[in-house]
């Protein structure tokens, strides 16, 4: 009887070590952290405060997202920004002018760089359509 109980104590404790990861990503990701990424890669064309006028800009058409803009942004899920940054602007039936950071960034690294985006760019959140 003890043992079978130790067993299913153990099983629960694996399953919650397993999920917790997940869980973490889900959560909205560490924003200091996103900023680095954010400055290293997103900022050449969507400029260092979200105004889609990086130094990459000019020659893009149609041009970058204003990213700090509040009303534009707080129509786009977190689901919706993860999709975009991770397999680019035509996953989302945007341009494909927005690249697929899928290979570069890790899935923590986007969550860090949408916290980044929700709590200092735009300094919003989702809010429906
Ligand atoms: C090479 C230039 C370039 C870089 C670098 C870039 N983007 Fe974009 N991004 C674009 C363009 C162009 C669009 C507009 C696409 C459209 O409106 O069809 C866009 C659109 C977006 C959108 C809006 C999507 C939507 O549904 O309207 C988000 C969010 C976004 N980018 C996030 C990022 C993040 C985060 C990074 C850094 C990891 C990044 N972008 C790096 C060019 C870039």
């Amino acid at each position: 009887m003890l043992n079978k109980i130790c067993l299913i104590a153990g099983f629960m404790t694996a399953f919650a070590l397993s999920i917790s990861p997940l869980a973490n990503a889900a959560g909205k990701g560490d924003p200091a952290k996103g900023k680095e990424k954010y400055n290293q890669i997103c900022a050449s064309c969507h400029g260092p405060q979200g105004k889609g006028d990086g130094p990459a800009a000019a020659a893009l058409d149609p041009k970058p997202r204003d990213l700090s803009d509040p009303k534009y942004v707080s129509t786009l899920t977190d689901e919706h920004m993860f999709k975009t940054d991770k397999e680019g602007g035509a996953a989302v039936g945007r341009s494909a002018l927005m690249p697929a950071w899928g290979s570069i960034l890790s899935d923590a690294d986007i969550w860090n760089v949408i916290a980044y985006i929700r709590q200092d760019i735009c300094k919003c959140q989702y809010k429906g359509k």
